[in-house]
């Protein structure tokens, strides 16, 4: 089983790929900005499981061209499932962030998932996308000051996973949206220091990892809330 993992240098896409990692048989492309983590994440399976099965790419998703990312996991066939994990939020009110701040957002969170997805749709067939979106992003939670641009670039991501859920069907390609709470995670720690998250990132990873083998037999085209904290 192929799966790409985006922004596995820490955090959530560490632990979601470091729980995939476990089993042989899967094949893992990794990618983000740095590569220090990802070498980490490389080592730290090798010790725990003694293969290795993690193929690393050092690309920034908002400046590379996808057709790199596709040439680059074609010759190891079709995938069997991607998370679009890699995130970034700028936490601002409203009236200071500036357009640029606004088109980083959208070009991380959003755009960059939609130039991946046309790029990587011939080796998608019966693959599972699972998108990584945030409760700031799902219709009628709490929203939080300072997150306007990180919870609309992820609500529209939500709705684009409703789209391509019908779009594809007929490729046998799912697509799930899961809407996380707070993690334990870098991201959160900047945005809100001093902010103690109910779940770690240990304990997501492993969740998104499960959900990603998972969740397609179950769920198609659905934005999923995955929060014990966000009412
Ligand atoms: N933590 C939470 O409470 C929470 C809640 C809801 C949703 N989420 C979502 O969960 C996902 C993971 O978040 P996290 O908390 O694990 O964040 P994190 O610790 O900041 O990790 C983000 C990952 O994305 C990568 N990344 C960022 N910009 C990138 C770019 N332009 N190109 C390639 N890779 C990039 C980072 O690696 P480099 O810096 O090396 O590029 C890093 O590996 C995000 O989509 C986030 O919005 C998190």
């Amino acid at each position: 089983m192929n799966y790409l993992i985006t922004g596995a240098s820490r955090g959530i896409g560490y632990d979601s790929a470091l729980t995939l990692a476990a089993s042989p048989e899967n094949r893992l492309f990794v990618l983000s900005r740095t590569e220090k983590g990802l070498e980490q994440l490389a080592s730290n399976a090798y010790d725990k499981y003694g293969h290795h099965n993690i193929e690393i790419r050092i690309a920034d998703l908002a400046a590379v061209d996808p057709v790199q990312i596709h040439d680059w996991i074609v010759p190891f066939g079709n995938l069997a499932g991607v998370i679009n994990n890699a995130g970034v939020l700028i936490n601002k009110p409203f009236l200071e962030l500036s357009m640029d701040d606004w088109t980083r957002s959208f070009e991380v969170n959003f755009f960059s998932i939609v130039r991946l997805l046309r790029a990587l749709h011939p080796l998608l067939t019966g693959a599972h996308i699972l998108n990584i979106g945030s409760m700031g992003g799902f219709q009628g939670t709490s929203k939080f000051v300072g997150l306007s641009a990180y919870s609309a670039s992820k609500a529209a991501l939500a709705n684009l996973t409703e789209c391509l859920a019908e779009e594809w069907k007929s490729d046998q390609i799912v697509s799930n949206c899961l809407a996380l709470g707070a993690v334990q995670t870098e991201m959160l720690s900047e945005a809100f220091p001093g902010f103690k998250a109910p779940v770690s990132s240990e304990e997501m990873g492993a969740m998104v990892a499960w959900f990603l083998q998972n969740g397609h037999r179950f769920f198609n085209g659905k934005v999923l809330p995955v929060s014990v904290s966000t009412p």
